[in-house]
C-alpha cells in the first residue's frame, strides 16, 4: 500500500449530482476502510452561499441515501471533522481570490491539493482559467492535480480546444482525464486474463475469432440529466470512452511494463489501427436508436420524447452500435461489435468473443441443428464471471454432442469490491495515470467516432425507435457481417438467447 501526500481534495459542484452519487459515497467507503490520509482535508465548492455546518448537515444526508442500512458513526465523525465549504457564486469575481486566501492561508489545508471538476464540461475551461489567475495551480509548496470527468470535449476540435485551456496553466502529469470505467476490478480484469495467463495468448488473434461483441446495456432512462444527454448521445456518452477503452483492453498488444505510459502506449496503438470510417460507410457501421414508451420490469416508463427537458423533435440517440474493424496483424479481418442502449431490458456490460469453427466439420452427424462455435465471455457487471463454451459428448450408447458452460465466478464470498471510484480516487491522490486517459488516447477515440457524429447531426429528420425494455432498433442486424452472427443477449447457455436485432 502506497502512503499518500497529506493533502486538499477541492471538488467544484460538490453539491451536484456526480457528488453525492458517486464522489461522497466513495470517500466514504476509503473512510471506513481506513485507506484516507489522516490529513486529508475535503473542501467542497459549490454555488450556494452555506455556513460549515450547514454544508457537513448536507454530506450527511448524501451518506444517509447513499448507505440506507446504516452508518458507522465513528467514520462518520471522522468524514465530518474533513469537511470544510467554499461558495463559488456564480459572476462573484472575487470568489476565486477568497479561495485562494482560505487554501493559502488555512493551516490547516496542506498544500498538496487536487481539484476535481464534478461540474458541467461546458464550465471546465472557465474554472480552471480562474485558479490558474489567482495562482492555485502553481506547484510552489506542493503538488497541484485536476481531475476532469468526461465527456473530454464534445468531438476531436472541441477536446483539442479544451486541452489548449487547460496546458496554459496545466503540465500534462497534473492531469487526469477520468473514465471511470477503467477504475471497475472487472474492468482490469481483462488485462489479467490476458497478460496473467498464457493459455489463450496462441489463439488470441484472427486466425481462431470470428468477431468481439462489448455490450453495456442499462434499464434506466436518463435520469433528469436532459441538459447534458440531449447534447451528448449514446455515441459520446457511452462509446467514444468507455466501450472503446473495453476495446483497447481486449485487443492491445502486451504492454512493456504495466507503468502507466506503456500501458497507455498500447492502448493509443491499437486505438490508431482501429479502421477510418467514411461519411459515406457510416451507415454500415453505425446505427441508432431512441426509446419509446415500454415496461421495465412490469412498469410503464415514458418515452425519451416525453423526458422532461427533451425537445420534442429530438433525434438523440438512446442506442449506438457499431461496427470497426482493427487493421494490424493480430486482429485483420475481425469485426468488433459495440452496442450500447439505456431502457433495455437488463444492466449488463460484458465482452462476449467468438471463436471460429473448426475448419472440418467432423461432428456434424451427432446433433440435429448447426454446430456451434466456442464463447469466452468476461462478465463486467452485475455478475463478473468468465464463462467458457465448449462442446461435449452426451452421456449415453450414441455420439451425441451439446454445448455446456464452463462458470467462474470469481469472487470468493467474503471478499468485497469497490466502486470504481474509490481506486481511482487514490490514484489521484498518489500521482497514478495508469488508469486515466492521456491527451492522445481521447484524440484518437474522437477521431474513430467523429464522422459518424458527423453524418448523424446532419441527418436529424428521423431517428429508429425502440420499445422502452427491448434490445433495442430492429435492423441492426444489418451491421454483421455474416448471417450467423447475431447480438448475444445473455452469458447463459440458451441459444434462444441469441437474437438479430
Ligand atoms: C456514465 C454515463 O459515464 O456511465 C451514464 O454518463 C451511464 O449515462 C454510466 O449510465 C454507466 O456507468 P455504470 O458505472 O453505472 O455502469
Amino acid at each position: 500500500m502506497k502512503v499518500i501526500d497529506p493533502c486538499t481534495l477541492v471538488i467544484f459542484g460538490a453539491a451536484g449530482n456526480l457528488s453525492r452519487r458517486k464522489l461522497i459515497p466513495a470517500l466514504f467507503r476509503l473512510e471506513i476502510a481506513k485507506r484516507l490520509p489522516d490529513r486529508l482535508i475535503i473542501l467542497g465548492c459549490g454555488i450556494e452561499l452555506r455556513e460549515r455546518e450547514a454544508w457537513v448537515a448536507a454530506v450527511c444526508d448524501m451518506l444517509q441515501q447513499a448507505f440506507p442500512q446504516g452508518l458507522d458513526q465513528a467514520a462518520q465523525g471522522r468524514f465530518c471533522a474533513r469537511m470544510h465549504y467554499q461558495a463559488i457564486p456564480p459572476g462573484d469575481d472575487t470568489a476565486y481570490t477568497r479561495l485562494q486566501q482560505s487554501l493559502d492561508d488555512n493551516p490547516e489545508f496542506p498544500p498538496n491539493r487536487v481539484y476535481y471538476m464534478a461540474v458541467r464540461p461546458s464550465e471546465f475551461p472557465a474554472i480552471i482559467e480562474a485558479l490558474g489567475g489567482v495562482g492555485l495551480l502553481k506547484e510552489k509548496n506542493g503538488w497541484r492535480r485536476v481531475v476532469i470527468e468526461k465527456p473530454f470535449g464534445y468531438d476531436l476540435l472541441s477536446a483539442q480546444t479544451l486541452q489548449g485551456s487547460l496546458y496554459k496553466h496545466l503540465k500534462e502529469p497534473q492531469i487526469f482525464r477520468i473514465d471511470h470505467y477503467l477504475g471497475k476490478g472487472t474492468v482490469q480484469n481483462v488485462m489479467v486474463f490476458r497478460f496473467a495467463n498464457l493459455l489463450l495468448e496462441p489463439l488470441w488473434n484472427n486466425h481462431y475469432i470470428d468477431h468481439v461483441q462489448i455490450t453495456h446495456s442499462e434499464t434506466l432512462g436518463i435520469e433528469g440529466r436532459a441538459d447534458y444527454y440531449e447534447g451528448a448521445g449514446a455515441l459520446r456518452d457511452m462509446i467514444q470512452s468507455h466501450l472503446l477503452q473495453l476495446l483497447a483492453l481486449v485487443a492491445m498488444e502486451p504492454p512493456v511494463t504495466m507503468a502507466a505510459e506503456h500501458l497507455r502506449d498500447e492502448k493509443v496503438k491499437v486505438l490508431k489501427a482501429i479502421r477510418p470510417i467514411t461519411q459515406n460507410a457510416v451507415h454500415a457501421h453505425a446505427f441508432r436508436g431512441q426509446y419509446g414508451s415500454g415496461s421495465i420490469d412490469g412498469k410503464t416508463v415514458p418515452g425519451y420524447l416525453e423526458e422532461p427537458g427533451v425537445a420534442p423533435d429530438s433525434t438523440t440517440e438512446t442506442y449506438a452500435a457499431m461496427k470497426l474493424f482493427i487493421d494490424n496483424w493480430r486482429w485483420a479481418g475481425v469485426p468488433f461489435y459495440l452496442r450500447t442502449g439505456k431502457r433495455m431490458p437488463e444492466n449488463s456490460s460484458a465482452i462476449c468473443i467468438r471463436f471460429k469453427k473448426p475448419p472440418q466439420d467432423l461432428m456434424r452427424h451427432t446433433r440435429s441443428g448447426p454446430s456451434q462455435p466456442n464463447w469466452i465471455m468476461l462478465g463486467i457487471q452485475p455478475d463478473d464471471c468468465l464463462k467458457m463454451e465448449m462442446q461435449v459428448k452426451v452421456p449415453g450408447l450414441d455420439l451425441h454432442t451439446r454445448s455446456i458452460s464452463l462458470d467462474a465466478t470469481y469472487r470468493k464470498g467474503s471478499e468485497e469490491d469497490f466502486d470504481a471510484y474509490e481506486g481511482l480516487l487514490l490514484d489521484v491522490m498518489q500521482g497514478d495515470h495508469s488508469l486515466f486517459l492521456r491527451i492522445d488516447e481521447v484524440e484518437t477515440a474522437w477521431r474513430v467516432i467523429d464522422p459518424i457524429l458527423k453524418v448523424w447531426s446532419m441527418e436529424r429528420d428521423f431517428i429508429n425507435s425502440y420499445p422502452a425494455g427491448s434490445w433495442g432498433p430492429r435492423g441492426t442486424y444489418r451491421l454483421f457481417d455474416r448471417d450467423d452472427q447475431f447480438w448475444r443477449h445473455s452469458l447463459n447457455l440458451d441459444g434462444a438467447d441469441l437474437k438479430a436485432y
